[in-house]
């Protein structure tokens, strides 16, 4: 039975790997804001709650959260609708989640901060000289609760970030935490998803790290179109402006048998990956022909759409028993923001055959 824990959790890609796997698991907490970005004095409330029970730590919080922001955590209402944990333990804000209650009870924790700079000039680089970063909250929640091992996830950009300073200070903050690092920069689809979408993993063991210092390509076998729905709804079709766009701007592709890297603001604004499909293949659609396009593309007449939030969950590895319980822009949102599950399964496969979770 593995424990686990997230922050910066999202729509909860290692929760989905471990589903995905059969692999006997429980979720002990998660934690995300909701990308609702509210101005606090982090010190101030702190100092407010830290002499109160760990609960109402985090009722102070929850009610801080509902006071100032009316927005509700859309992030936190997918991810309770999808995986096994009460709300008792979900987290809207990583700094003020004191993980000490959860010593010695996570196995594994995972998680990406959102990259922020952290110039260690004149310091030593130890876990305080990062304070007031999203990383060092994730260092410190990592040093609170003592996991076996931990998965920390970014975009390439952090290794050159602040010329390199950042990535150093980050790989130096672990070690001093006492954990044995591994890195590995991986592309999903090296790892069976048609995205082409690289990203760094630094996986940190308390026992001796047997890891293997590359992990092994496997071939692809699927492309973008083996990931799409049979019957899509008229609404994802385009209109003229849409249609004209996409087939002439170079922001959109059309028909990649690899898909770019879905971002956040995919799909809504013309940008990303997008499909064409012969006019053959939906003239008994009464429905798209009254209300989308018929254009011209590569001299072939036809239509194009946008990809469904389904399809971009399956091209982040995602399977079908995801429920989509947010509007559309949201979930796109969310499933650009999210790891794909495919690398996550083969990191684990190789934390357990090494016996590090
Ligand atoms: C790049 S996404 C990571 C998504 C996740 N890895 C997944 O599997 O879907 C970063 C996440 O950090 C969250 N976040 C940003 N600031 C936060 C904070 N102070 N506390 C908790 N979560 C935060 C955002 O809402 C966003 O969901």
């Amino acid at each position: 039975m593995i424990r686990l824990a997230t922050v910066f959790s999202g729509i909860g890609a290692i929760e989905q790997a471990l589903k995905k796997m059969g692999i006997e698991h429980q979720i002990v907490f998660a934690c995300d804001n909701g990308e609702r970005n509210i101005s606090l004095n982090v010190d101030e409330i702190n100092n407010e709650i830290k002499n109160l029970p760990y609960d109402k730590q985090k009722e102070y919080i929850d009610e801080l959260y509902e006071h100032k922001c009316k927005k509700e955590n859309k992030m936190e209402c997918s991810y309770l609708n999808n995986y096994n944990l009460s709300k008792k333990h979900f987290y809207q804000d990583v700094r003020f989640l004191n993980a000490n209650q959860y010593k010695d009870k996570v196995d594994l924790i995972v998680g990406g901060s959102p990259c922020q700079s952290f110039s260690i000039i004149g310091k030593r680089a130890g876990l305080n000289d990062t304070r007031g970063t999203l990383f060092y909250d994730y260092a410190r929640i990592i040093d609170e609760c003592k996991p076996k091992a931990f998965i920390y996830e970014n975009v390439k950009g952090l290794l050159s970030h602040d010329k390199g300073n950042t990535w150093k200070v980050v790989k130096d903050v672990f070690m001093s935490l006492g954990y044995n690092i591994k890195f590995y920069e991986l592309n999903s689809k090296d790892f069976g998803i048609p995205q082409d979408r690289r990203r760094i993993f630094l996986v940190g063991t308390l026992k001796e790290n047997l890891l293997p210092n590359t992990l092994e390509k496997q071939k692809l076998t699927k492309t973008m179109f083996d990931f799409l729905e049979s019957n899509v709804d008229v609404k994802y079709y385009f209109k003229q402006k849409g249609f004209e766009f996409v087939t002439t701007n170079k922001r959109a592709r059309i028909n990649s048998k690899i898909i770019s890297t879905q971002k956040a603001n995919q799909q809504f604004n013309w940008n990303g990956d997008f499909v064409f499909e012969e006019y053959e293949k939906i003239k008994n659609r009464q429905d798209i022909l009254d209300n989308a396009y018929i254009g011209y593309y590569n001299n072939v007449r036809g239509v194009v759409r946008k990809l469904t939030p389904r399809e971009c969950l399956r091209l982040m590895g995602f399977t079908d028993d995801f429920k989509i319980v947010v509007d559309d822009v949201e979930m796109y949102r969310q499933a650009g923001n999210s790891i794909v599950v495919n690398v996550l399964e083969e990191i684990v496969k190789q934390l357990l055959k090494y016996k590090l979770i």
